[in-house]
């Protein structure tokens, strides 16, 4: 059952949703020491990490960490972590340690394996996820029959890290190698929100809830799972 937030305006849609990772992120912060925020990249997400990043939060106990990272540099217009060091980690949250996927080494699969330590000692579970999802149905990097999907969604996976080579198509452009957390490092998660804007990311969402193969749309794996509460967040 997706618990499902619709907002008449995307400015609603962004306050509230700021206003509720705070609150998340505060009750991990006072219970436990400390929190995670678990951050994908693309475009919808932007101005939520702008509002957090004037956030009061102690951010220097608010461990941030990538979702899922594209094979690319880290200056490079399409990198997540350019991203959020653009539209989050400035203001209050510099404080913030940051964790993201390695794109420096040979291969994507060697990167998984150099970020998977570091992904290890992230505080769990993850307080916050933020998902986004494309028009193809896939979520994180969980794209629709990629190379390295069924691997990144097996139950018996226990890395947190997979790397994942996508078909190239309007939605991943021509970076289609990636590095995601697996589904089991997403169900780790406290809470798993789905950030969605937009009538025709509705349509495909409800498309998502109904029957068919995981495989055609990998957000169904979050959606038929029972073991992370998921919240879809909208607005037109
Ligand atoms: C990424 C993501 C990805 C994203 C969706 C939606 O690196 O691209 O983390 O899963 O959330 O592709 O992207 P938009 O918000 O740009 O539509």
């Amino acid at each position: 059952m997706v618990k499902q937030f619709l907002f008449e305006d995307r400015d609603s849609l962004f306050n509230a949703l700021a206003l509720a990772c705070e609150r998340h992120l505060s009750k991990a912060l006072s219970t436990q020491g400390q929190a995670s925020f678990m951050v994908s990249g693309g475009d919808t997400p932007a101005p939520l990490y702008q509002a957090l990043s004037h956030s009061d939060l102690d951010w220097t106990n608010t461990h941030v960490a990538l979702v899922d990272e594209r094979w690319v540099d880290k200056d490079h217009e399409a990198s997540n972590e350019a991203l959020i060091h653009r539209c989050l980690l400035i203001n209050e949250a510099t404080q913030a340690p940051f964790t993201g996927m390695k794109t420096t080494a040979e291969t994507a699969l060697e990167g998984c394996a150099e970020s998977e330590e570091n992904y290890r000692q992230l505080p769990k579970p993850f307080t916050v996820s933020i998902l986004g999802m494309g028009n193809d149905g896939h979520t994180a990097s969980l794209f629709p029959h990629a190379q390295g999907l069924n691997e990144a969604l097996a139950e018996d996976n226990d890395q947190l890290i997979a790397a994942i080579n996508a078909h190239e198509s309007e939605v991943t452009g021509p970076n289609t190698e990636r590095m995601t957390l697996t589904l089991n490092g997403l169900l780790n998660s406290k809470r798993l929100i789905i950030l969605l804007t937009g009538e025709e990311k509705l349509a495909v969402f409800k498309q998502a809830l109904g029957d068919g193969d995981v495989e055609d749309m990998p957000i169904r794996a979050i959606l038929r799972q029972n073991k992370a509460p998921v919240e879809l967040y909208w607005a037109p």
